[in-house]
């Protein structure tokens, strides 16, 4: 069986007002590796990973997940396989505290009302961010909006993660957690696609880096 969790085939994409970002583009990325895309600024790496998620839709080319077309699929279903983290996180915080943005979405989806908030436990520990569990998220720094949303991503029992530039505003402590999480993941079957400007961060996750520009690729086989 095929081993590729995502395909694109020849995709081209321009947003309504602007120049095309991907002209008859064409990627495949394995399910259990982790995969590492870097690029400027404006090279197109958000646009790519809403395109996988199918917040964006091509004008012309396919998307497959595991083999299947990812047109009209919502992105709750989307969401059940793939994990994505986007690059602003104000837009996927909602809860009225840390701890209950970690617990709403997996109570909403899970009977298992133990195993989740023992599971948001650990992840507030393992994080460190323990200490504001009840604050309104929107009193935390940048840094700790950055971790809460990766830590609601990793609520859920995912087969894929998307994150996009997880590392930006992150210190050293936590940055060293998200690299033995994703590695972790990764040696239980679960891959990741993940953006970034940190070439040495990408070197200790990555087993295949891909440069993107103006819509192209060159790959680096770590
Ligand atoms: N909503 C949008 N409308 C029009 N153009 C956009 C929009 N979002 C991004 N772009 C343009 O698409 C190109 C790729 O952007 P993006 O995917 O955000 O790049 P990156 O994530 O690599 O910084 C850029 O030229 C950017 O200006
Ligand atoms: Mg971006």
């Amino acid at each position: 069986m095929d081993d590729k969790f995502i395909s694109l085939e020849s995709v081209s994409f321009s947003y309504k007002k602007g120049k095309m970002v991907f002209k008859d583009f064409s990627l495949s990325l394995d399910r259990n590796s982790i995969s590492i895309i870097l690029g400027e600024n404006g090279s197109g790496k958000t646009t790519l990973t809403k395109l996988i998620m199918g917040i964006l839709s091509p004008q012309k080319g396919e998307i497959f997940i595991e083999g299947k077309s990812n047109q009209g699929v919502s992105l709750g279903e989307m969401g059940k396989s793939i994990g994505y983290l986007f690059q602003n996180p104000d837009h996927q915080i909602f809860g009225s505290s840390v701890m209950e943005q970690l617990t709403w979405s997996s109570s909403l989806v899970s009977n298992d009302n133990e195993n989740y908030h023992e599971k948001a436990k650990y992840l507030l520990k393992e994080f460190g961010i323990e200490n504001i569990k009840d604050t309104y998220p929107f009193y935390l720094s940048m840094g700790e909006k950055r971790i809460l949303a990766i830590a609601s991503v990793m609520m859920r029992d995912v087969k894929y993660l998307i994150f996009d530039e997880p590392t930006s505003s992150l210190d050293s402590n936590r940055e060293e957690v998200l690299v033995n999480m994703l590695l972790n993941l990764k040696q239980r079957g679960i891959g990741a696609l993940v953006i970034t400007h940190d070439y040495d961060f990408s070197k200790r996750i990555g087993q295949r880096i891909i440069h993107l520009e103006d819509g192209r690729i060159e790959d680096e086989l770590i």
